[in-house]
């Protein structure tokens, strides 16, 4: 679905008429595409207190700040100190990432000096504007927050900002030579881009969606060289069906076929109720169960569940896809710390998509669909591809320090924040 506004202001008449009137002028995206460089600029990476270098030279591409040190509530006034002259230094779609610790809860001055980089950072990320992201980056000790970094200073990570990510220690995957990976829903829409996105970084992608939708899921599973799966997820030996298709077992599972049947509660038939909660949350419980219990999820897998800002914020007319997509958000939890995850060192992840730019959004009326674009802090819709790289980065093999959490791909909406 075309952002025309986007567009609009990407002309120089579009620019001047909106800029003369008041309207928002959000920045076009720098996102990933092969052959272009990662930053526009340099990456500088700073203590918190140090003086940062003399301004004038060429804008930088990111800003990395360690203020993992920063123990104590005058210690912040380093945080201000090394980041306010670099404001006005940073590139266009530019990075902030600050790197913190885990909060003490026996330390009440490390705990509120830490708690403090969160809403310094959320609202960084809300004034920072020009498509600059900002995030938190909270390392455990012995953690390697490399592969987070890697991710969040790249194009890759264009619609996600305003976020906290904890990373924790965890032993490196042993080098696969080639990974699985399967995809619900991947017909077409977001699953469609993260199957390619899958492909596009090594995994053999077996793309599953409904039997109705065989034609377009082929045609899928043929570009990127994967195997298609025509199969309702929430058929009764769908787990079976599955562990039969997966013959070398499994080393990536993303759920990501979902559906809406919107109406306020008093409106709601129990069939839309129960088939929502079914497709998003039941099929997701039961397939995964089934996958752990077969052994057909190999050690060191990737689990990306999708939940969804609605599932956070909540939304009128939703109840049934709020109830299902804050479930994936439990489910993931719990799974998380459970021993017969952690023990194999697979991970739980969730993305929680906000506004982002497919068949079912261009379905929302014209006015809640401009209010869904427009209020974040990037001004814009998101990209299929931006739900995908996301995806893509949980699942790689070098994010085990990863687990239990649920990322945000939604240009930090002012929903739920
Ligand atoms: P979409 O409607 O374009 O694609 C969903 C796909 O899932 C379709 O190909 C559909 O056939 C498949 N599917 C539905 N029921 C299925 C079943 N029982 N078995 C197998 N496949 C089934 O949706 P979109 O926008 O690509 O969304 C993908 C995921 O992202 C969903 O879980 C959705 O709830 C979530 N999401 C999307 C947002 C957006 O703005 N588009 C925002 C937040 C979350």
């Amino acid at each position: 679905m075309a952002d025309r506004y986007l567009r609009l202001t990407g002309t120089a008449p579009g620019r001047f008429l909106t800029r003369r009137i008041g309207l928002p002028q959000p920045t076009p995206l720098r996102r990933w595409s092969a052959g272009r460089p990662d930053l526009e600029g340099p990456v500088l990476r700073l203590t918190a207190g140090a003086e940062p270098p003399p301004a004038g030279g060429s804008p930088y591409g990111a800003v990395v700040l360690d203020a993992t040190g920063v123990a104590d509530v005058p210690g912040l006034a380093g945080v201000h100190r090394t980041l306010h002259p670099l404001m006005r230094s940073l590139a266009t779609c530019g990075r902030i990432v600050v790197l913190s610790r885990p909060l003490d809860l026996d330390g009440p001055q490390q705990a509120a000096a830490q708690q403090a980089l969160e809403g310094f950072v959320r609202s960084l990320a809300k004034e920072a504007g020009r498509g600059v992201t900002v995030q938190l980056v909270r390392v455990a000790p012995g953690a390697d927050p490399e592969s987070v970094l890697a991710f969040l200073l790249s194009p890759k990570s264009a619609y996600v900002s305003g976020q906290v990510i904890e990373v924790a220690p965890n032993e490196p995957a042993p080098p696969a030579s080639s990974r699985t990976a399967l995809v619900t829903g991947a017909a077409r829409g977001i699953g469609e881009a993260v199957a390619a996105t899958l492909a596009r970084d090594g995994a053999h992608v077996v793309c599953l969606d409904v039997p109705q939708s065989a034609d377009a899921l082929a045609a899928v599973a043929a570009r990127l060289g994967g195997t298609a799966l025509p199969l309702d997820i929430t058929a009764p030996d769908a787990g079976e069906r599955l562990t039969a298709a997966l013959p070398r077992g499994l080393d990536v599972l993303v759920h990501n076929a979902g559906i809406t049947r919107d109406r306020r509660l008093a409106n709601m038939a129990a069939d839309r109720w129960e088939t929502v909660l079914d497709v998003n949350l039941a099929s997701v419980l039961r397939t995964t169960d089934h996958l752990l219990k077969s052994g057909t999820l190999n050690d060191h897998a990737r689990i990306v569940a999708t939940a969804s800002i609605a599932g956070i914020a909540g939304n009128a007319g939703q109840t049934n896809y709020a109830a299902s997509k804050a479930g994936v958000i439990g489910f993931v939890r719990a799974l998380a710390a459970a021993p017969r995850t952690r023990d194999r060192g697979i991970t739980v992840n969730a993305v929680a998509p906000g506004f982002i730019e497919t068949k079912m959004t261009a379905a929302v009326p014209f006015l809640i669909r401009e209010a869904g674009r427009r209020m974040n802090s990037l001004g814009q819709g998101g990209q299929p591809a931006d739900v995908a790289e996301t995806v893509a980065w949980l699942a790689a093999a070098g994010s085990g320090g990863l687990t239990g959490q649920v990322v945000r791909v939604c240009g930090q909406s002012l929903l739920g924040a």
